[in-house]
């Protein structure tokens, strides 16, 4: 136990004299008051922990802890009484007092008791203090961007954030800030100081899937040895963020559909319906649409997300960002790997300002890391930023005065990639700086066969 400032407010001496030896033997400061206008005064000194008599000559205990609570709530206070009555107890309490002793008390006990309120004291500080800086951390200014389509997404999260909507979609490539925008989202609305929890639809088999989100009862299947709650459960009051959603199983996406209707649902093997409160924020980067017309999203839920959609722009989409994010993740890694880069050379912030970003912020982030740990001059140069060396080698190609078919010019140049990757289509994407997903999206346009 960290020392503290414990203040004794009692007419009597001896009790005074008692309590403040074992305490500061304890290694606690003591501050001592033998009235109740002395003890209201002294209760402003920074103190961490009253003992306060019941009868004092000037009025009673109950008079001090009204004073108290109204200035410092928080602030714990254990009554003594020598004639203790269940009303006075009870009333003192009411009052928030932390807890109370009767006289005379063994004084083991007290200590005991002291131990319990100061760590009760800290703890709750302590939640406070991790809930105001995860705040700090989520909140709207950790999203990088002064660009007008990113000053729209900022205003419309701000607007999500604050709705009562419980369901919102948040689309757009990967890197572009889904998971981010999903805490700001969590961070900055009534639900904040309840649970945000995060699931990948992608990271489980369906059967699984279905038992973490909605949980279990014992003996539902083979390895159901206890029953489990879910975390819609456990999210109760709070938010779930649904990552990758696109991802998830027809099956699985009716269950979803028939929860987020009816806000209840049955655990697996259960059959009591729950009834939980939270927002699911669901993210994808496919193009949900193409996968309604698929058949492999069902059009229903698609719809249902649809209420409150939110597009993160890709980076191509707010180029006047990158020197933002480029200058915020220097000062960031300036700090983590105590370097004094002041910022890039001029053509490097050319190489940046074109460069395609398939892999957007997070790639951007990586880049300038990367360019950080190895770079020892004052200006990050382009020969730092070896793996986007691509694009300098794509700024030689000069449009031929007759013009092209850009079309055509990128048909050749997927059918290329994917020869030269023997139709690997992750090395393939890697050769033309886009994913996976964009590749395939191109090999479908331009009817190719996917092998
Ligand atoms: N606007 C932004 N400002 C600052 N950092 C950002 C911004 N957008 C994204 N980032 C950072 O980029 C990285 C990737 O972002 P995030 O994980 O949110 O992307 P995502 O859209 O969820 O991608 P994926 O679809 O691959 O899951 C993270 O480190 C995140 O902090
Ligand atoms: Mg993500």
């Amino acid at each position: 136990m960290a020392f503290s400032r414990i203040l004794v407010v009692d007419d009597e001496q001896l009790v005074r004299w008692s309590l403040r030896e074992r305490l500061s033997a304890e290694g606690h400061d003591v501050v001592e008051a033998g009235t109740a206008a002395e003890g209201i005064e002294r209760a402003k000194d920074d103190i961490d922990l009253i003992f306060l008599d019941f009868k004092l000559p000037d009025g009673d205990g109950l008079q001090v802890l009204r004073k108290v609570k109204e200035r410092t709530p928080d602030l714990p206070v254990i009554l003594m009484t020598a004639f203790s009555t269940i009303e006075s107890a009870v009333e003192a309490m009411k009052l928030g007092a932390f807890h109370y002793v009767n006289k005379p008390f063994n004084l083991d006990e007290v200590l005991l008791l002291a131990e319990k309120a100061l760590e009760t004291v800290s703890l709750r500080r302590e939640v406070v203090a991790l809930r105001s800086s995860q705040g700090r951390d989520y909140g709207f200014d950790a999203i990088v961007g002064a660009s007008p389509a990113m000053t729209r997404v900022k205003e419309l999260l701000a607007k999500v954030a604050a709705s009562p909507a419980s369901t919102v979609l948040l689309t757009g490539e990967t890197g572009t800030g889904k998971d981010l925008a999903a805490k700001a989202i969590h961070y900055n609305s009534s639900r904040a100081a309840r649970p945000f929890v995060n699931i990948t639809a992608s990271a489980l088999p369906e059967q699984l899937l279905e038992s973490e989100l909605f949980g279990h009862e014992r003996g539902a299947f083979t390895d159901a040895r206890q029953q489990k709650r879910g975390l819609f459960e456990t999210a109760d009051g709070g938010t779930v963020f649904l990552d990758e959603i696109g991802e998830m199983t027809v099956g699985l996406q009716s269950k979803l559909l028939r929860f987020l209707e009816e806000k209840t649902f049955k655990r697996v093997g259960g059959l009591a319906d729950i009834r939980v409160d939270v927002r699911v924020i669901a993210a994808t980067n496919r193009d949900l649409e193409k996968e309604v017309k698929a058949g492999t999203f069902r059009e229903d839920l698609f719809y249902r997300l649809q209420v409150m959609p939110v597009v993160l722009p890709s980076v191509r989409e707010r180029r006047g960002d990158v020197t933002l994010l480029a200058r915020f993740y220097i000062n960031r890694f300036n700090g983590e790997f105590r370097k004094h880069v002041r910022g890039l050379s001029t053509a490097a912030q050319e190489l940046l300002d074109h460069y395609a970003w398939p892999g957007n912020v997070r790639e951007l982030r990586n880049a300038i890391e990367r360019a950080m740990l190895l770079a020892d001059r004052e200006l990050l140069e382009p020969q730092d930023f070896t793996t986007l060396t691509r694009t300098v080698s794509a700024t030689h190609f000069k449009l031929p005065a007759e013009g092209v078919d850009l079309e055509e010019v990128e048909r050749q140049l997927v059918v290329q990639a994917l020869e030269r990757a023997n139709n690997n289509q992750t090395r393939a994407a890697e050769l033309l700086g886009l994913n996976r997903d964009q590749v395939r999206y191109r090999m479908e346009k331009f009817g190719l066969r996917q092998t």
